[in-house]
């Protein structure tokens, strides 16, 4: 047994092995605090999400390397506290205050963009995480509806300009451009007019601090999706898409738009992935099965999960009551949650990765 002291603490702690980036906890300098009283000892571990996967099992490995360490004659208790990280952007400058910004996109329409943008959005924030949501769709901005918010954001003034505040819903606060559009008169947008509404959401918006701010992108990858993915600064993207072979070829189109501009992506969700009975648990694969996972590994990209068809899903989006809210319980809401963990790993991951790189992006895919 060694003594109670930091230094030994520090030792043990330095056995403890983050297994997404393959360095101990001392080294990725996640141990942010230790105090020692008597044979009390107190750790605090930060971690760079507070939706991280691994919280639960870092912290075991933590008590359990003290305990070796000191024997289980002392009281441990470890925190796990977080401090979202950035990526430094060399180009255009991000917004202020916002860390993330993370376009949800698909190759074509109806494929559950807007739902699994919700409910990853409310996820991260039930997790803790700063989380802000753009309704980015022009071709249907639903976001308003699936979060329950109606009316406007409030407009007023900041040294001359005209300023809005967010509304927020569910911890999530959100902008959409069907606030700007009047429904019994449908616009028709230009690339240049939708990115011009969408950057004056960046620029005029008062969104505070930010961890992730998350983009509803209209779907397709035409003109308007190009000129917005290149106005936008953003830190990376995830690509919607169901299983069947139509919706996998323009997810595979979504994916090579990211690429040619430069923008990461963080991995492929595949929504409508099956369906499960509820009279007699027998899971049937509507739309084919294994079409995500199979084009993430095609592509090389990270497959983050998949989301089973359930009627809860379609009501918590027409009910304006999104089910990781409505119902965290179920084993569906639970798996939105964990795709939502996964896709703050990924965030984590890249902007370690391009500390460390400077320039280049390395992506580590075999999880
Ligand atoms: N996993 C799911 N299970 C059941 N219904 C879903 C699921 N995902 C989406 N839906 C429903 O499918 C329809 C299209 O989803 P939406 O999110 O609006 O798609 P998109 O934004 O890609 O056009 C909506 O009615 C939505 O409630
Ligand atoms: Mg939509």
């Amino acid at each position: 047994m060694s003594d109670i002291t930091k230094e030994n603490a520090l030792k043990a702690m330095s056995k403890v092995i983050d297994p997404d980036l393959n360095k101990d906890l001392v080294t990725l300098n996640m141990v942010k605090e230790i105090n020692i009283d008597g044979n009390k000892i107190e750790v605090s571990v930060e971690l760079t999400t507070p939706a991280c996967p691994l919280k639960d099992k870092l912290k075991t490995d933590s008590v359990n390397a003290l305990k070796e360490e000191f024997g289980g004659d002392i009281e441990i208790s470890v925190n796990m506290i977080s401090n979202v990280t950035q990526r430094e952007h060399t180009g255009a400058e991000i917004i202020p205050g916002v860390k993330n910004t993370i376009a949800v996109a698909s190759g074509k329409g109806g494929v559950g963009k807007s739902t699994v943008a919700v409910n990853l959005a409310v996820a991260l924030a039930k997790d803790g995480a700063k989380v802000g949501l753009i309704d980015a769709d022009i071709y249907g901005p639903s976001i308003p509806l699936m979060l329950g918010i109606s009316g406007h954001p409030k407009i007023y003034q900041e040294a001359g300009t005209n300023k809005m505040t967010p509304l927020e819903s569910y911890g999530v606060k959100l902008m959409s451009i069907g606030f700007l559009i009047d429904e019994d008169n449908p616009v028709i947008w230009r690339g240049p007019m939708a990115s011009g509404a969408i950057k004056q959401f960046l620029t005029d918006v008062n969104w505070g601090e930010l961890d992730y701010l998350i983009f509803d992108m209209p779907p397709g990858t035409g003109d308007i999706q190009l000129t917005l993915v290149q106005t936008i600064p953003l830190t990376g993207a995830v690509i919607v898409t169901t299983p069947q072979d139509v919706s996998l070829i323009d997810a595979k189109k979504g994916l090579k738009m990211f690429e040619k501009v430069n923008v990461p992506v963080f991995g492929i969700i595949e929504n409508m992935s099956y369906f499960i009975a509820p009279d007699t648990g027998k899971t049937y694969n509507i739309f084919g099965s294994g079409g995500g996972e199979k084009l993430a590994k095609d592509l090389n990209a990270t497959f983050l999960g998949g989301i089973p068809i359930d009627p809860r899903i379609c009501e918590g989006g027409d009910q304006g009551k999104p089910i990781v809210h409505a119902l965290p319980e179920t084993e569906n809401a639970k798996i939105i949650s964990s795709i939502g963990k996964n896709l703050a790993a990924r965030i984590s991951i890249t902007n370690y990765n391009y500390a460390l790189s400077d320039v280049e992006i390395v992506f580590n895919n075999d999880n």
